[in-house]
Protein backbone atom coordinates (compact mmCIF):
# COMPACT_ATOMS: atom_id res chain seq x y z
CA UNK A 1 0.00 0.00 0.00
CA UNK A 2 1.22 3.67 -0.60
CA UNK A 3 0.85 5.82 1.67
CA UNK A 4 1.51 9.72 0.01
CA UNK A 5 2.77 12.27 2.14
CA UNK A 6 3.31 16.05 1.48
CA UNK A 7 6.46 15.78 -0.05
CA UNK A 8 4.92 13.34 -2.71
CA UNK A 9 2.16 15.96 -3.51
CA UNK A 10 1.90 18.84 -5.13
CA UNK A 11 -0.48 21.59 -3.78
CA UNK A 12 -0.61 23.96 -6.74
CA UNK A 13 -3.82 22.08 -8.32
CA UNK A 14 -5.75 24.40 -5.38
CA UNK A 15 -3.77 27.22 -7.02
CA UNK A 16 -5.92 30.03 -7.56
CA UNK A 17 -8.95 27.55 -7.02
CA UNK A 18 -12.56 28.46 -5.15
CA UNK A 19 -12.92 25.36 -2.71
CA UNK A 20 -16.86 25.36 -1.00
CA UNK A 21 -17.36 23.26 1.79
CA UNK A 22 -21.05 22.88 2.35
CA UNK A 23 -21.90 22.20 5.60
CA UNK A 24 -20.21 23.39 8.69
CA UNK A 25 -20.43 20.23 11.42
CA UNK A 26 -17.95 18.15 12.92
CA UNK A 27 -16.26 17.79 9.31
CA UNK A 28 -17.34 20.94 7.55
CA UNK A 29 -16.17 23.08 10.16
CA UNK A 30 -12.67 21.25 10.43
CA UNK A 31 -11.89 21.04 6.69
CA UNK A 32 -12.93 24.78 6.02
CA UNK A 33 -10.41 25.99 8.95
CA UNK A 34 -7.59 23.52 7.90
CA UNK A 35 -8.03 24.76 4.15
CA UNK A 36 -8.02 28.82 4.95
CA UNK A 37 -5.20 28.25 7.23
CA UNK A 38 -3.38 25.98 4.47
CA UNK A 39 -3.80 29.56 2.09
CA UNK A 40 -6.59 27.98 0.06
CA UNK A 41 -9.73 30.33 -0.70
CA UNK A 42 -12.35 28.79 0.69
CA UNK A 43 -16.17 29.47 1.19
CA UNK A 44 -18.42 27.67 3.78
CA UNK A 45 -21.94 26.79 2.27
CA UNK A 46 -25.02 26.77 4.38
CA UNK A 47 -28.57 26.85 4.38
CA UNK A 48 -30.31 29.84 5.01
CA UNK A 49 -30.92 30.69 8.55
CA UNK A 50 -28.31 28.51 9.23
CA UNK A 51 -27.33 28.62 12.95
CA UNK A 52 -23.76 28.05 11.83
CA UNK A 53 -23.16 31.18 10.08
CA UNK A 54 -22.44 33.68 13.03
CA UNK A 55 -20.04 30.81 14.09
CA UNK A 56 -18.21 30.48 10.83
CA UNK A 57 -17.84 33.78 9.92
CA UNK A 58 -16.64 34.38 13.64
CA UNK A 59 -13.93 32.04 13.03
CA UNK A 60 -12.49 33.90 10.10
CA UNK A 61 -14.38 32.11 7.17
CA UNK A 62 -16.47 33.55 4.32
CA UNK A 63 -19.95 31.68 4.32
CA UNK A 64 -22.25 32.12 1.62
CA UNK A 65 -25.79 30.57 0.52
CA UNK A 66 -25.34 26.76 -0.67
CA UNK A 67 -26.16 27.77 -4.40
CA UNK A 68 -24.09 30.63 -4.21
CA UNK A 69 -21.24 29.20 -2.72
CA UNK A 70 -21.70 26.07 -5.28
CA UNK A 71 -21.78 28.21 -8.28
CA UNK A 72 -18.98 30.28 -7.24
CA UNK A 73 -16.39 27.49 -7.05
CA UNK A 74 -14.31 24.76 -8.63
CA UNK A 75 -14.45 22.56 -6.28
CA UNK A 76 -17.32 21.52 -3.91
CA UNK A 77 -17.26 19.37 -0.93
CA UNK A 78 -20.40 17.23 0.06
CA UNK A 79 -20.19 17.94 4.68
CA UNK A 80 -23.55 18.00 5.23
CA UNK A 81 -24.77 14.07 6.72
CA UNK A 82 -25.09 11.33 4.40
CA UNK A 83 -28.37 11.06 4.09
CA UNK A 84 -29.26 14.18 2.90
CA UNK A 85 -26.53 14.41 0.01
CA UNK A 86 -29.24 13.11 -2.35
CA UNK A 87 -31.64 15.87 -1.84
CA UNK A 88 -28.68 18.36 -1.31
CA UNK A 89 -27.05 16.76 -4.92
CA UNK A 90 -30.14 17.55 -6.57
CA UNK A 91 -29.98 20.88 -5.35
CA UNK A 92 -27.16 21.76 -6.63
CA UNK A 93 -26.17 20.11 -9.66
CA UNK A 94 -27.70 23.03 -11.65
CA UNK A 95 -25.45 25.48 -10.36
CA UNK A 96 -22.38 23.20 -10.48
CA UNK A 97 -19.79 24.68 -13.48
CA UNK A 98 -18.82 22.66 -16.09
CA UNK A 99 -15.87 20.48 -15.33
CA UNK A 100 -15.97 21.13 -11.78
CA UNK A 101 -14.72 18.85 -9.30
CA UNK A 102 -17.32 17.01 -6.80
CA UNK A 103 -15.53 16.04 -2.76
CA UNK A 104 -16.78 13.08 -0.18
CA UNK A 105 -15.11 12.83 3.07
CA UNK A 106 -17.11 9.49 2.74
CA UNK A 107 -17.70 6.92 -0.07
CA UNK A 108 -21.46 5.69 0.84
CA UNK A 109 -23.32 8.32 -0.98
CA UNK A 110 -21.55 7.29 -4.10
CA UNK A 111 -21.65 3.75 -3.61
CA UNK A 112 -25.03 3.06 -2.77
CA UNK A 113 -26.53 5.46 -5.43
CA UNK A 114 -27.73 7.99 -3.43
CA UNK A 115 -25.77 10.16 -5.90
CA UNK A 116 -25.01 9.40 -9.38
CA UNK A 117 -22.59 12.93 -10.25
CA UNK A 118 -22.87 14.39 -13.88
CA UNK A 119 -20.79 13.06 -16.37
CA UNK A 120 -18.18 16.33 -16.66
CA UNK A 121 -17.92 16.13 -12.96
CA UNK A 122 -14.37 15.19 -11.39
CA UNK A 123 -15.05 12.96 -8.37
CA UNK A 124 -13.12 12.22 -5.65
CA UNK A 125 -13.15 11.21 -1.79
CA UNK A 126 -10.66 12.10 1.13
CA UNK A 127 -11.79 10.45 4.10
CA UNK A 128 -9.77 11.66 7.18
CA UNK A 129 -10.01 8.40 9.52
CA UNK A 130 -11.39 10.36 12.40
CA UNK A 131 -13.54 12.71 13.74
CA UNK A 132 -13.35 16.36 12.85
CA UNK A 133 -12.40 17.37 15.96
CA UNK A 134 -9.38 15.63 15.79
CA UNK A 135 -8.24 16.37 12.04
CA UNK A 136 -8.89 19.90 13.36
CA UNK A 137 -6.85 20.01 16.57
CA UNK A 138 -4.25 17.45 14.55
CA UNK A 139 -3.29 20.45 12.20
CA UNK A 140 -3.32 23.09 15.09
CA UNK A 141 -0.13 20.80 16.39
CA UNK A 142 1.44 20.55 12.88
CA UNK A 143 0.89 16.86 12.62
CA UNK A 144 -2.07 15.36 10.71
CA UNK A 145 -4.79 12.40 10.56
CA UNK A 146 -4.26 9.68 8.25
CA UNK A 147 -6.75 9.54 5.38
CA UNK A 148 -8.14 7.35 2.58
CA UNK A 149 -8.05 8.80 -1.36
CA UNK A 150 -10.14 7.32 -4.33
CA UNK A 151 -11.10 8.95 -7.92
CA UNK A 152 -14.35 7.76 -8.98
CA UNK A 153 -14.91 9.89 -12.01
CA UNK A 154 -12.26 11.63 -14.06
CA UNK A 155 -13.89 14.08 -16.67
CA UNK A 156 -10.82 16.82 -16.51
CA UNK A 157 -7.94 14.47 -16.26
CA UNK A 158 -6.87 16.67 -13.20
CA UNK A 159 -9.16 14.33 -10.06
CA UNK A 160 -6.31 12.77 -9.24
CA UNK A 161 -4.13 15.84 -8.71
CA UNK A 162 -6.63 17.55 -7.02
CA UNK A 163 -8.20 15.01 -4.80
CA UNK A 164 -4.09 14.35 -3.50
CA UNK A 165 -3.50 18.45 -3.47
CA UNK A 166 -6.87 18.61 -1.17
CA UNK A 167 -5.50 15.73 1.14
CA UNK A 168 -2.37 17.68 1.73
CA UNK A 169 -4.33 20.88 2.75
CA UNK A 170 -6.53 19.81 5.09
CA UNK A 171 -3.44 18.23 6.89
CA UNK A 172 -3.93 14.63 5.76
CA UNK A 173 -0.58 14.40 4.29
CA UNK A 174 1.24 15.07 7.21
CA UNK A 175 0.21 11.89 8.41
CA UNK A 176 -0.57 9.94 4.83
CA UNK A 177 -3.01 9.37 2.30
CA UNK A 178 -3.44 5.64 1.19
CA UNK A 179 -5.33 4.94 -1.63
CA UNK A 180 -8.62 3.31 -1.49
CA UNK A 181 -12.03 3.14 -3.57
CA UNK A 182 -15.33 4.59 -2.71
CA UNK A 183 -16.85 0.99 -2.39
CA UNK A 184 -14.03 -0.39 -0.20
CA UNK A 185 -14.05 2.94 1.72
CA UNK A 186 -17.86 2.86 2.71
CA UNK A 187 -18.26 -0.87 3.26
CA UNK A 188 -15.23 -0.97 5.60
CA UNK A 189 -16.13 1.93 7.42
CA UNK A 190 -19.82 0.60 7.72
CA UNK A 191 -18.26 -3.00 8.59
CA UNK A 192 -16.34 -0.94 11.48
CA UNK A 193 -19.64 1.36 12.63
CA UNK A 194 -21.55 -1.69 13.21
CA UNK A 195 -19.51 -4.62 13.90
CA UNK A 196 -16.47 -3.00 15.83
CA UNK A 197 -15.36 -0.18 17.38
CA UNK A 198 -18.44 1.70 17.31
CA UNK A 199 -21.46 -0.51 17.30
CA UNK A 200 -19.20 -4.08 18.70
CA UNK A 201 -17.13 -2.40 21.32
CA UNK A 202 -19.62 -0.27 23.34
CA UNK A 203 -21.62 -3.39 23.27
CA UNK A 204 -19.35 -5.72 24.82
CA UNK A 205 -18.48 -2.68 27.47
CA UNK A 206 -22.36 -2.59 28.37
CA UNK A 207 -22.59 -6.67 28.78
CA UNK A 208 -19.64 -6.84 31.01
CA UNK A 209 -21.02 -4.20 33.10
CA UNK A 210 -24.25 -5.73 33.29
CA UNK A 211 -22.70 -9.20 33.98
CA UNK A 212 -20.77 -7.98 36.95
CA UNK A 213 -24.06 -5.94 38.17
CA UNK A 214 -26.18 -8.93 38.04
CA UNK A 215 -23.15 -10.83 39.96
CA UNK A 216 -23.76 -9.15 42.80
CA UNK A 217 -20.36 -6.20 41.72
CA UNK A 218 -21.13 -2.63 42.31
CA UNK A 219 -21.87 -0.61 39.84
CA UNK A 220 -18.81 1.90 40.53
CA UNK A 221 -16.45 -0.89 40.13
CA UNK A 222 -18.19 -2.73 37.32
CA UNK A 223 -17.90 0.60 35.32
CA UNK A 224 -14.40 1.54 36.34
CA UNK A 225 -13.49 -2.58 35.83
CA UNK A 226 -15.21 -2.52 32.47
CA UNK A 227 -15.72 0.68 30.68
CA UNK A 228 -12.86 2.79 32.54
CA UNK A 229 -9.79 1.33 31.43
CA UNK A 230 -10.87 1.19 27.64
CA UNK A 231 -8.26 4.50 27.09
CA UNK A 232 -5.61 2.79 28.25
CA UNK A 233 -5.69 0.01 25.77
CA UNK A 234 -6.77 2.26 23.16
CA UNK A 235 -3.40 4.07 24.04
CA UNK A 236 -1.23 1.28 24.08
CA UNK A 237 -2.80 -0.18 20.91
CA UNK A 238 -2.24 3.07 19.45
CA UNK A 239 1.18 3.47 20.50
CA UNK A 240 2.78 0.21 20.45
CA UNK A 241 0.09 -2.57 18.36
CA UNK A 242 -1.46 -5.24 20.00
CA UNK A 243 1.44 -7.73 20.04
CA UNK A 244 3.35 -4.82 22.02
CA UNK A 245 -0.15 -3.71 23.73
CA UNK A 246 0.13 -7.51 25.43
CA UNK A 247 3.72 -7.33 26.21
CA UNK A 248 3.09 -3.83 28.32
CA UNK A 249 0.38 -5.95 30.50
CA UNK A 250 0.57 -7.40 33.33
CA UNK A 251 1.42 -11.54 32.74
CA UNK A 252 -2.11 -12.04 34.51
CA UNK A 253 -3.50 -9.42 32.61
CA UNK A 254 -2.32 -11.19 29.38
CA UNK A 255 -2.54 -15.00 30.24
CA UNK A 256 -6.33 -13.74 31.31
CA UNK A 257 -6.91 -12.36 28.01
CA UNK A 258 -5.69 -14.88 26.28
CA UNK A 259 -8.37 -17.39 27.87
CA UNK A 260 -11.24 -15.03 27.89
CA UNK A 261 -10.46 -13.36 24.53
CA UNK A 262 -11.23 -15.97 22.22
CA UNK A 263 -14.17 -17.23 24.28
CA UNK A 264 -16.19 -14.59 24.22
CA UNK A 265 -15.24 -13.48 20.15
CA UNK A 266 -15.60 -17.17 18.74
CA UNK A 267 -16.57 -18.38 15.27
CA UNK A 268 -20.18 -17.65 16.17
CA UNK A 269 -19.19 -14.05 16.13
CA UNK A 270 -16.94 -13.77 13.30
CA UNK A 271 -20.09 -15.45 11.24
CA UNK A 272 -22.21 -12.85 12.37
CA UNK A 273 -19.45 -10.07 11.32
CA UNK A 274 -19.69 -11.73 7.95
CA UNK A 275 -23.17 -11.53 8.19
CA UNK A 276 -22.76 -7.60 8.86
CA UNK A 277 -20.15 -7.34 6.25
CA UNK A 278 -22.87 -8.94 3.72
CA UNK A 279 -25.48 -6.98 4.64
CA UNK A 280 -23.61 -3.44 3.75
CA UNK A 281 -22.80 -4.48 0.39
CA UNK A 282 -26.64 -5.29 0.07
CA UNK A 283 -27.40 -2.47 0.79
CA UNK A 284 -29.51 -2.91 3.64
CA UNK A 285 -27.60 -0.65 6.03
CA UNK A 286 -27.62 1.85 2.96
CA UNK A 287 -31.72 1.71 2.86
CA UNK A 288 -31.72 1.82 6.51
CA UNK A 289 -30.38 5.10 6.68
CA UNK A 290 -32.70 6.47 4.24
CA UNK A 291 -35.72 5.53 6.40
CA UNK A 292 -34.09 6.73 9.56
CA UNK A 293 -34.34 10.33 8.07
CA UNK A 294 -37.36 10.06 6.63
CA UNK A 295 -38.88 9.33 9.98
CA UNK A 296 -37.68 12.35 11.45
CA UNK A 297 -34.50 9.71 13.32
CA UNK A 298 -37.39 8.51 15.29
CA UNK A 299 -34.89 5.51 16.04
CA UNK A 300 -32.00 7.06 17.09
CA UNK A 301 -33.56 10.16 19.41
CA UNK A 302 -35.15 7.29 21.38
CA UNK A 303 -31.99 5.44 21.78
CA UNK A 304 -30.54 8.53 22.27
CA UNK A 305 -33.08 9.49 25.26
CA UNK A 306 -32.58 5.19 26.58
CA UNK A 307 -28.41 5.71 26.42
CA UNK A 308 -28.86 8.46 28.52
CA UNK A 309 -30.51 6.95 31.55
CA UNK A 310 -29.18 3.57 32.26
CA UNK A 311 -27.75 1.87 35.60
CA UNK A 312 -24.35 2.43 33.49
CA UNK A 313 -24.77 6.00 32.86
CA UNK A 314 -25.87 6.41 36.16
CA UNK A 315 -22.30 5.15 37.89
CA UNK A 316 -20.17 6.96 35.20
CA UNK A 317 -21.92 10.60 36.89
CA UNK A 318 -21.74 9.19 40.14
CA UNK A 319 -17.94 8.74 39.91
CA UNK A 320 -17.91 11.80 38.02
CA UNK A 321 -19.07 13.78 40.86
CA UNK A 322 -22.47 14.73 39.34
CA UNK A 323 -24.87 13.26 41.01
CA UNK A 324 -26.52 10.30 38.98
CA UNK A 325 -28.98 8.96 41.10
N1 LIG B 1 -18.29 13.06 11.83
C1 LIG B 1 -17.04 12.92 11.40
O1 LIG B 1 -16.10 13.35 12.05
C2 LIG B 1 -16.73 12.27 10.08
C3 LIG B 1 -15.54 11.54 9.91
C4 LIG B 1 -15.22 11.10 8.61
C5 LIG B 1 -16.09 11.36 7.55
N2 LIG B 1 -17.27 12.03 7.81
C6 LIG B 1 -18.14 12.33 6.68
O2 LIG B 1 -18.21 13.74 6.54
C7 LIG B 1 -19.51 14.12 6.07
C8 LIG B 1 -20.13 15.11 7.02
O3 LIG B 1 -20.38 14.45 8.26
P1 LIG B 1 -20.47 15.27 9.62
O4 LIG B 1 -20.58 14.27 10.71
O5 LIG B 1 -19.38 16.29 9.66
O6 LIG B 1 -21.86 16.01 9.40
P2 LIG B 1 -22.65 16.93 10.42
O7 LIG B 1 -21.75 17.39 11.52
O8 LIG B 1 -23.91 16.24 10.84
O9 LIG B 1 -23.04 18.15 9.45
C9 LIG B 1 -23.78 19.21 9.94
C10 LIG B 1 -23.74 20.35 8.95
O10 LIG B 1 -24.43 19.97 7.74
C11 LIG B 1 -25.40 20.96 7.44
N3 LIG B 1 -26.57 20.37 6.79
C12 LIG B 1 -27.42 19.45 7.31
N4 LIG B 1 -28.37 19.16 6.40
C13 LIG B 1 -28.12 19.92 5.32
C14 LIG B 1 -28.77 20.09 4.07
N5 LIG B 1 -29.85 19.38 3.77
N6 LIG B 1 -28.26 20.98 3.20
C15 LIG B 1 -27.15 21.69 3.50
N7 LIG B 1 -26.48 21.59 4.67
C16 LIG B 1 -26.98 20.72 5.56
C17 LIG B 1 -25.78 21.54 8.78
O11 LIG B 1 -26.36 22.77 8.51
P3 LIG B 1 -26.95 23.76 9.64
O12 LIG B 1 -25.74 24.54 10.08
O13 LIG B 1 -27.93 24.57 8.87
O14 LIG B 1 -27.54 22.90 10.70
C18 LIG B 1 -24.43 21.60 9.47
O15 LIG B 1 -23.71 22.77 9.09
C19 LIG B 1 -20.29 12.82 5.91
O16 LIG B 1 -20.14 12.36 4.60
C20 LIG B 1 -19.58 11.87 6.89
O17 LIG B 1 -19.74 10.51 6.58
C21 LIG B 1 -17.61 12.48 9.03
Amino acid sequence: MDLLRDDDIDPAPLTGKRVAILGYGNQGRAQALNLKDSGVDVVVGLRGGSGSTIEAESAGLQTALVENAVASAGLVIMLAPDETHEALYREIEPQLREGAALGFSHGLSVRFGFVRPRADLDVFMVAPKGPGTALRSLYQQGKGMIALWAVEQDATGNARPLALAYGRAIGCGRAGLSASSFAEEAEADLFNEQAIVWGGVPELLIAGFETLVAGGVSPEVAYLECVGELHLIAELIESRGIAGMREAISNTAELGALLGGTRIVDDTVRQRMADVLREVRAGRFAEELSGEKASGYERLEKARAEARSTPLEQARRRLEGDGGS
